[in-house]
C-alpha cells in the first residue's frame, strides 16, 4: 500500500520550491489536489518545447496530482476553497509574502476553519525580521544563503551550483517538516504551521561552510588548495576541493573535453595503494614512499604536487578506464556524468531514476524519478494533469457537489479567470 494513502493535500504551491515537495509526497501517495490560478501555474507556459503543450518544467514537477481551477478572487471561488480546506489534512504554499492574507486566510483563520489542518509555507526569507517583505527565485536564495560565496574559484566570480538547492532542496525541507506535523495532529488533533525559508534551507545545506567559518578563528585550513588563515573571516571559494576531512579534486582525463574528469578523494586509507600503482608510470617509482606524501599532514601541504602527479598520470586514460584503474584499489571515485550519460546510464535506469512517461499533449517524454525507495510502497510515476482537468472530479468526488451546484458555481466565474478589463 502506499506510504501516504488516506492522506490529502490542498496544493497552491506554484513554480518550483513547493511542487517539488508537493510532487514527492504525491509519489508517495498523497492525493494531491492542485489547486490552480485559472491562468495556470505560470510554469505550464515558461521554457515551452513543443508550442501548445505544458512544459517540462511543469510537467516534470507536477506528476501524480490532480488539477483543479478556482478564482480565489471570486466570493465563490473562496466557498469552494473553505469546503476544500474541511475535506485536506496538508494545505500548501509558496506564494510571496502576503498574498494568502490578502485572500482573507492567515494561518489563523486556516487553523480556525479546519484546527486539524497542516499547514506549510516556503517563503524566500520566512515572515520575520527584515528581509520577510521580499520575493525570492533560486539563485537568490544561493546568494544569500551562503552558497554563492563558496563556490566558484578563489580569484573568479561566485557561482551557483546546478542542483536547485534554494528551491527544491527547500522542497525537501518542507516535506520533512510536514510530515512530521502531521505525525503531531495524528497524536494530538491540532494541526500547526510549518515555515520554511529559501535563505534557511540554502544555509542548512551549506553547513560545513559554517564549520570552517568557525575553524577560521582558530588556526587555517590545511585541507583547503587555497590559502587561508587564523582571522581570515569569510570562508573562501575553494574549486572542487573535497571539502571534508579527505582530499578530494577533479581530475582531468582523455580526451580531455569538457566533462572529461573524474572526482577522485585520495582517503588516507588509500594512498599507499595509489601511489604504488601510479608511481611507476610518471616516473617516480618510490611515489609511495616519498617523505612529501608519506602522511595526511604532508599530503595536505603538498596537494597541488599531488594533483599534478595524478593529472599526470591520467592523460593517458579516459574517466571510465582512470576509474577502473582505481576501483580495485578502492580509491573513492566518480566521473563527472553529464546530463547525457544519465540519460543513457544503466545504474540509473535499472533504479528507475530515469522514468519515460507519456502526456496527451506532448507525447513521450522523460521524467526524473523517485530518489526515497520504500521496500513496501514503489512509487509508480503518472503523469502531470492538464490544467482543471480534475475540477469537475474533485467538486463532485472530494466535496460532493452536484451537477446543479457545480454549473451554477461556473456560471458564476469561481473556475475560470475574470475578462480582462478594457485598456
Ligand atoms: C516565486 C515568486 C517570486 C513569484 O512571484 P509572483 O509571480 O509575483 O507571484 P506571487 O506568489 O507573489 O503572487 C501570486 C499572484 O497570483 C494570485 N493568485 C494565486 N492563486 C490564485 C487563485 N487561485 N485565484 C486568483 N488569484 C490567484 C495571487 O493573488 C497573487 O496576486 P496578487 O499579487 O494580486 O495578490 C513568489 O511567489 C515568491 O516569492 N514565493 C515565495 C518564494 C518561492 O517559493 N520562490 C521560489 C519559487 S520556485
Amino acid at each position: 500500500m502506499e506510504a501516504l494513502k488516506g492522506v490529502r493535500i490542498l496544493d497552491m504551491t506554484h513554480v518550483q520550491a513547493g511542487p517539488t515537495c508537493s510532487q514527492l509526497l504525491a509519489w508517495m501517495g498523497a492525493d494531491v489536489i492542485k489547486f490552480e490560478n485559472p491562468q495556470g501555474d505560470a510554469t505550464r507556459g515558461q521554457l515551452r518545447d513543443v508550442p501548445g503543450a505544458d512544459s517540462l518544467y511543469f510537467t516534470m514537477l507536477n506528476c501524480n496530482k490532480r488539477s483543479i481551477t478556482v478564482n480565489m478572487k471570486s466570493a465563490e471561488g473562496k466557498a469552494v476553497f473553505i469546503d476544500l480546506l474541511k475535506k485536506c489534512d496538508i494545505i500548501m504554499e509558496n506564494f510571496g509574502p502576503g498574498v494568502l492574507d490578502r485572500f482573507g486566510f492567515s494561518w489563523e483563520k486556516v487553523h480556525e476553519i479546519n484546527p486539524r489542518i497542516v499547514m506549510g509555507s516556503i517563503k524566500g526569507f520566512g515572515s520575520t525580521g527584515p528581509y520577510a517583505e521580499f520575493k525570492a527565485y533560486e539563485n537568490v536564495a544561493q546568494a544569500m544563503g551562503g552558497a554563492m560565496s563558496t563556490t566558484g574559484i578563489p580569484d573568479g566570480p561566485p557561482f551557483v551550483t546546478g542542483a536547485q538547492i534554494g528551491d527544491s532542496g527547500t522542497g525537501l525541507h518542507l516535506a520533512i517538516g510536514l510530515l512530521a506535523a502531521l505525525h503531531q495532529a495524528n497524536r494530538t488533533g491540532e494541526g500547526q504551521y510549518v515555515e520554511v525559508a529559501m535563505m534557511d534551507g540554502v544555509m542548512n545545506l551549506c553547513r560545513v561552510k559554517f564549520r570552517d567559518h568557525q575553524r577560521l578563528t582558530r588556526g587555517d585550513m590545511p585541507e583547503y588548495s587555497v590559502p587561508t588563515y587564523q582571522g581570515m573571516g569569510e570562508v573562501p571559494r575553494a574549486g572542487n576541493d573535497s571539502g571534508g576531512g579527505q582530499l578530494g579534486n577533479a581530475i582531468h582525463c582523455k580526451p580531455h573535453g569538457a566533462n572529461d574528469w573524474l572526482y577522485v578523494v585520495v582517503q588516507e586509507a588509500v594512498w599507499h595503494a595509489l601511489a604504488t600503482r601510479i608511481g611507476p608510470d610518471i616516473g617516480m617509482p618510490e611515489l609511495a614512499a616519498d617523505p612529501h606524501f608519506a602522511s595526511i599532514g604532508e599530503r595536505r601541504k603538498n596537494q597541488q604536487l599531488m594533483w599534478t602527479l595524478i593529472n599526470k598520470f591520467a592523460e593517458k586514460y579516459t574517466k571510465r578506464e582512470f576509474m577502473a584503474i582505481l576501483n580495485p584499489l578502492d580509491v573513492p571515485c566518480g566521473p563527472i556524468m553529464s546530463t547525457e550519460d544519465l540519460a543513457n546510464d544503466e545504474h540509473i535506469r535499472g533504479r528507475e531514476m530515469w522514468v519515460e512517461l507519456d502526456h496527451p499533449q506532448r507525447g513521450k517524454w522523460w521524467n526524473v524519478g523517485m530518489p526515497i525507495k520504500l521496500s513496501a510502497s514503489p512509487a509508480k510515476i503518472e503523469r502531470s494533469p492538464l490544467l482543471g482537468e480534475h475540477t469537475e472530479e474533485v467538486l463532485k468526488e472530494v466535496l460532493g457537489y452536484d451537477a446543479a451546484k457545480v454549473t451554477s458555481l461556473k456560471s458564476a466565474g469561481a473556475f475560470s479567470a475574470p475578462p480582462k478589463k478594457a485598456a
